[in-house]
């Protein structure tokens, strides 16, 4: 069994299919994490992720894994050091280039055969898996996506306000929709949940009911 999770930055998406993941007993695949590591090895070698070619090449040597909840870089845990707003900052230049994203999807694609499993990302419904078993896109106002991302980076330390943070999410969300190839878009036959105002325990309700 296949579940996509797709929708904009600060959504809902990973902590709703974490939840699901557990309640369903299958697999969470955080495929953002992925392009996020990529980013981050880009960044702790100093290279300048406008330039194409270097990125790939990196994208190339690189192994990402999932273990116990962990992330893998090239055998390393990264689970924290890949969510700061450097990484965040640069990771859809990452993400856009069609190189890169061909061998972040073999991987998803190769666990997603092996394993069930649910995914969170931006283009699982309409061009990862195209025939999962379900697919959801998940939505909420810049507002509220702002306020969700500004509390996570509060709690981390961050001293700036909630406008950059807004500001952040749009600006990421425009590079992700308008990319060339497999843009951040709502799959046809995806259900839609506007999580504007709704809890946890809500979205999660929502999701079951449907998958039940
Ligand atoms: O989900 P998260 O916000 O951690 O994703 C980080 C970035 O990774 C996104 O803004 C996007 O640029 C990229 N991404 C993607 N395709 C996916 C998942 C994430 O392009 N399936």
């Amino acid at each position: 069994m296949i579940i996509a999770v797709d929708g904009p930055a600060g959504a809902g998406k990973s902590t709703i299919s974490k939840l699901i993941a557990k309640k369903l007993n299958i697999n969470y695949i955080d495929t953002g994490a992925m392009y996020r590591a990529v980013t981050y090895k880009c960044l702790s070698e100093g290279v300048d992720v406008k330039n194409e070619e270097a990125v790939i090449e990196v994208a190339k040597r690189t192994d990402i894994d999932f273990r116990d909840n962990n992330i893998y870089l090239d055998s390393k845990v990264v689970n924290e050091k890949i969510r700061t707003r450097e990484v965040s900052a640069n990771v859809s230049d990452v993400a856009k280039i069609k190189e890169v994203r061909y061998l972040m999807v073999d991987v998803q694609r190769e666990i997603g055969t092996r394993n069930d499993v649910i995914l969170d990302g931006r283009d699982i419904g309409s061009y990862v898996f195209p025939n999962a078993d379900y697919k959801f896109f998940l939505v909420a106002t810049p507002e509220e996506r702002g306020r969700r991302r500004y509390k996570e980076l509060c709690e981390k330390g961050f001293e700036g306000t909630l406008e950059e943070i807004i500001k952040d999410i749009e600006k990421r969300d425009e590079i992700d929709s308008n990319r060339e190839f497999a843009p951040l878009k709502k799959a046809d036959d995806a259900i839609e949940i506007d999580t504007t105002g709704l809890g946890i325990d809500e979205v999660v309700e929502a999701v079951v009911s449907k998958i039940k």
